[in-house]
């Protein structure tokens, strides 16, 4: 998959660019606060229909402007796909192919983002960690966006529905027509996470593995809140569900809250049998977290038979030698990479012959030379 060309019109600090990427690594330089993350966060919004920075849609419209147009031609298996944002105000609308549709649609487009702030994935609290297996494990399972949505909106109204028999504004049998919606999104959140970590996990250790010089052994465990065995069906884990609910009933209703379920699980990571998050090195922990988004490419190709695309904010240089040139050596020549840097020297002797420098300066984009 590749994004051949972007067109941006009052995105952030863009007043109107056109971008036509190289296929494969574009490196892309600047100063500070010129718009190296700007640019990344346009072909992610592009690609998924939300920014991984902006609190607010209205963030992403340049300042005294009202509408922002975002503009994407990707090819994608023998295919070009144009994807058309339009943001104002208060009107959102997505164009495929010039057809107004449904977001979904844009499930089987492929971005794995990578930035300074992914380090919560380690060292954050557990909302971090279900927020990568909601929105990035869950991306490698189509479906799977639909099913979290449905479940989240089972849970809020039965978060309100707890405190409307606290209030004696609601009885509790009411709670029975929410349960069994609740049971079965949440058992199928859960199943459809654990068989994507089952594939993933193996890549991430293998992957790990190498990045370390084989000197750190990768564990991901899915931390439930439900005691799950090992090997359960979609049905056995409705069933574990449903029992552990009935248990803690009262509690909730004390509480007001739910308290069971995939809105309650983390994940654990260690080395070497030592956990990333209270003992692992700041390179460790970026190690980790590069383990995790490098096995996102790998088994994106594996079950998709495409590579998505990669975007770097001011990440790479910040590895190693080692791990920049496993890296580069991972995605040339196979996925659309993206990397931003306010510092360059070194990196381009490895990708000779594959890629271009560009150079942001006040919302301009140049191309400064290819490799
Ligand atoms: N809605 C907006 N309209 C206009 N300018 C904006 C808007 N949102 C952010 N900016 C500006 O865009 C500039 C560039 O931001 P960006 O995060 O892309 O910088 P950067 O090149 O990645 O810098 P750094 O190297 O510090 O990460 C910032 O100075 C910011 O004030
Ligand atoms: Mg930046």
């Amino acid at each position: 998959m590749r994004v051949q060309k972007l067109s941006l019109k009052n995105f952030r600090n863009y007043d109107e660019a056109i971008f036509l990427p190289h296929p494969s690594i574009n490196i892309i330089t600047g100063s500070n606060a010129q718009g190296k993350t700007n640019l990344l966060e346009s072909i992610f919004y592009s690609l998924r229909g939300r920014s991984f920075r902006a609190e607010k849609d209205k963030d992403i419209t340049k300042w005294q402007s009202n509408r922002t147009i975002i503009n994407t031609e990707v090819h994608l298996a023998s295919r070009n796909f144009n994807i058309q944002w339009q943001i104002s105000e208060r009107v959102k609308k997505f164009f495929l192919n010039g057809v107004e549709t449904a977001r979904s649609e844009l499930d089987h487009f492929g971005v794995v983002m990578f930035s300074p702030e992914d380090l919560y994935l380690i060292k954050g609290s557990p909302q971090e960690r279900r927020h990568f297996l909601d929105f990035e494990v869950g991306s490698l399972s189509p479906g799977y966006s639909k099913i979290w949505r449905q479940y989240t909106r089972v849970l809020s109204q039965r978060n309100t529905l707890l405190k409307e028999i606290r209030d004696r504004r609601s009885t509790r049998d009411m709670l029975d027509v929410w349960d069994d919606q609740l049971f079965r999104h949440g058992a199928k959140v859960i199943y459809l996470r654990l068989q994507v970590l089952k594939k993933l996990i193996p890549i991430a250790r293998k992957i790990h593995f190498s990045l370390t010089g084989g000197a750190e052994e990768l564990q991901v465990k899915y931390l439930s809140s439900l005691v799950l065995e090992p090997g359960l069906t979609e049905g056995n884990i409705y069933q574990v569900f449903l029992n552990s609910s009935k248990k803690i009933r009262q509690m909730e209703l004390q509480r007001c809250q739910t308290l069971l379920g995939p809105h309650r699980d983390d994940l654990s990571l260690a080395i070497n049998g030592i956990e990333a998050k209270t003992f692992g090195s700041q390179g460790q922990q970026r190690t980790v977290t590069l383990s995790l988004k490098l096995s996102q490419l790998d088994l994106w190709h594996h079950e998709f038979g495409f590579y998505p695309v990669l975007l770097l904010d001011d990440v790479l240089f910040e590895l190693d030698q080692a791990r920049q040139a496993m890296l580069v050596n991972k995605v040339m020549n196979k996925v659309q990479t993206f990397i931003t840097t306010s510092v360059t020297g070194g990196i381009e002797e490895n990708i000779r012959g594959a890629g271009v420098l560009w150079q942001v300066h006040a919302g301009n984009l140049t191309q400064k030379e290819e490799f």
